[in-house]
């Protein structure tokens, strides 16, 4: 089959999917939408009600750095980059108490992916310094993707009561 034709192919399936599937939800009552959605199985972690305000508005920095990383990578500018991922999602994105104080509240296994992702917000940054040397957006995409595979795993794992 020729290449073009398979890939035309294949996203044609995947669109039927996904029509199918908007079908079925908006045909669905909202009760049974609800009942659908498979379990919740994240660990709840208690955190006072003010830091988990704070580290709410923190996660939505983070969100927000990533955005803005997505766009400089784009346009290469490498070192904006870099900057943008050491402010936002590295170790002087957050204040020293405010750390201290989450992994207070924090199961081990917690802490480990918070520490995770600011070390990978280091190497990111690292990487995407190299780029604006050599020009080349593989390396700091790839450490881009590792970074958020860590938001990943944490969001599947825990939440905040
Ligand atoms: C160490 C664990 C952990 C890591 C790593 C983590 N998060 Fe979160 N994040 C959480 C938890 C827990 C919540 C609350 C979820 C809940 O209670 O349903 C949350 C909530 C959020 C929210 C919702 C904020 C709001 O106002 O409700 C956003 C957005 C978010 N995270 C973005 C990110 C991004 C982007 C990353 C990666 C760059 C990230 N987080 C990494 C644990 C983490």
């Amino acid at each position: 089959m020729h290449s073009a034709y398979r890939i035309t192919l294949a996203l044609l399936g995947g669109v039927m999917l996904a029509s199918a599937h908007a079908q079925m939800q908006a045909s669905m009552p909202p009760s049974t939408q609800h009942a659908a959605s498979p379990a919740d199985t994240r660990q709840n972690v208690d955190f006072p009600p003010m830091l988990k305000q704070k580290t709410l508005a923190t996660m939505r920095m983070h969100l927000q750095g990533l955005a803005e990383i997505q766009q400089a990578l784009a346009e290469h500018r490498f070192d904006a980059a870099a900057q943008i991922a050491t402010m936002k999602l590295g170790m002087s994105s957050m204040h020293g108490d405010q750390m201290t104080e989450e992994a207070r509240y924090m199961p081990p296994g917690m802490r480990h992916l918070g520490a995770q992702l600011h070390q990978q917000a280091g190497e990111f940054a690292v990487a995407a310094q190299d780029a604006a040397v050599t020009g080349d957006s593989a390396k700091p995409l790839l450490a881009l993707s590792r970074m958020t595979q860590t938001c990943v795993a944490c969001h599947a794992t825990y939440r905040l009561h």
